[in-house]
């Protein structure tokens, strides 16, 4: 097993790349069950999540590969005959996501088992909105044996209020809905640039969605889809995170392809907290100041500030001049990261979904554990920071997310190495 150690103190200078985004990758690469051919797809980011989603695919019957080395970033998924509807609980386990394909399977094959995402390190995260989605659209849903079965002879278009905002219910609902007979209207829909992405994509192979990326997304069914070529959008967390890997070492880093529109509440909370954020080049670059500021701020659905970002936005407040208080609303169980921040000498409080933040002049380096894909990274955010070493151990949950982030934080200057633990 892997770890990563980082020595701190190196203020990070120069140019990165952001990745594609994980989060709409892994919805698009489910949406290829709806047409038969061969769906091609570049800036795919070279993650065990991504790698995760092709071997579901691959499960059920699909050629699902990544390309040779020199076109890593190149995904094909070829669907034809012979497609078994079954996403077994040994991949559904490893990756929740993987229940992306129950919507496109029930929509195309009629029939699908996908067996029930238990909760996880962040919460308890159920799919009921989902299933109550596909209700809605006429699929006759049971489960047994922790298995979710949905049946379905062709699905029919309805109107679907979600009773909250889920990102990957709406993706969900919304692909099944590409190939119901008659027109669905999803409501109270997720507003995130990779439910907008999803859209244009299964647009692209011929469905009728409009509003993708607001609340409310109208879908005319059609009978069949074609596959597809499409390049996936930059990855909006990724960028923010190396935001502010500058913003805490002290630096002045340019995130190439990182797209404003997309981070507005993270670039505003930096700057609150007096960095300098500018667009340019076709990216984002973030300046540290002097002195970092305090700054409140509560996670909420996009496009409010998200809550993939408030890990590493905590480390960032706690060695701020004065105290912050950050409130989490998405995720009951979020704030793992913050009893090993507590072991690099930060002082957070925790009261129920909130955490106070009292800004301390330094952190120091320690051994500490990844919980979690975001709080991997925001121990990683620490470890630039902090006086002497700091080993983050479990790496496996940022490997989950994070395209090499050591080697792009190494590139700016850090000192940084991935090591067996
Ligand atoms: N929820 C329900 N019922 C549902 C669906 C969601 O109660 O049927 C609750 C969840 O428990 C949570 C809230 O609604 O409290 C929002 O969850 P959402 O469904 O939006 O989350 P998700 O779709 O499972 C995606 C991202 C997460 C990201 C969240 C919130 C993907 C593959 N995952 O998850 O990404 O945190 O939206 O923005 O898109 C990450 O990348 O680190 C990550 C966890």
């Amino acid at each position: 097993m892997d770890k990563i150690v980082v020595k701190g103190g190196p203020a990070l200078h120069g140019e990165v790349k952001a990745s594609g985004a994980k989060n709409a990758a892994l919805p698009i690469l489910a949406s290829s069950l709806l047409a038969d051919g061969k769906s091609t797809y570049r800036n795919v980011p070279d993650l065990v999540d991504v790698s995760t989603m092709l071997k579901v695919l691959r499960t059920m019957g699909c050629g699902a590969e990544r390309l040779s080395e020199t076109a890593k970033d190149v995904c094909e998924v070829t669907v034809g005959a012979g497609i078994t509807p079954e996403a077994p609980y040994e991949l559904v386990k490893t990756m929740r996501a993987s229940v992306l394909v129950l919507g496109p399977l029930v929509a195309r094959y009629g029939r699908a088992r996908v067996s029930l995402p238990g909760g996880c390190a962040i919460g308890a995260r159920p799919i009921d909105q989902h299933l109550k989605g596909l209700k809605a659209l006429g699929a006759d849903i049971t489960l047994t044996e922790g298995y979710v079965e949905a049946r379905a002879e062709r699905l029919r278009g309805a109107t679907v209020n979600f009773d909250l905002i889920t990102v990957t219910g709406t993706e969900n609902v919304m692909m099944a809905a590409v190939l119901a007979k008659g027109r669905t209207v999803l409501e109270n829909c997720a507003r995130e640039p990779e439910v907008e992405e999803l859209a244009r994509v299964l647009n692209k192979m011929g469905a009728r969605i409009e509003g993708g990326g607001t609340s409310v997304i109208t879908i005319d069914g059609v009978d069949a889809l074609h596959p597809v070529e499409h390049a996936i959008l930059p990855d909006r967390i990724e960028a923010g995170t190396l935001l502010v890997a500058a913003a805490i070492s002290g630096g002045d880093v340019l995130v190439k392809h990182a797209v404003p529109e997309h981070m507005e509440a993270v670039v505003l909370k930096l700057r609150e907290a007096g960095c300098t954020v500018t667009t340019e080049n076709g990216g984002v670059r973030c300046k540290a100041p002097q002195t970092l500021r305090p700054v409140d701020v509560t996670t909420t659905e996009h496009p409010g500030f998200p809550t993939d970002m408030q890990a590493q936005l905590m480390v960032l407040l706690s060695v701020a001049q004065g105290t912050s208080v950050i409130s989490e609303h998405i995720f009951e169980n979020r704030f793992m990261h913050v009893a090993e921040l507590h072991r690099m000498g930060a002082d957070i409080t925790i009261q129920g979904p909130t955490a106070v933040v009292k800004g301390v002049p330094k952190l120091s380096g320690a051994p500490v554990m990844a919980t979690d894909l975001r709080a991997s990274a925001s121990l990683i955010l620490a470890g630039l920071r902090a006086e002497g070493r700091t080993d983050v151990q479990r790496v496996y949950h940022l490997d989950r997310g994070y395209e090499r982030l050591e080697l792009k934080l190494r590139s700016l200057g850090a000192d940084i190495q991935r090591m067996k633990a």
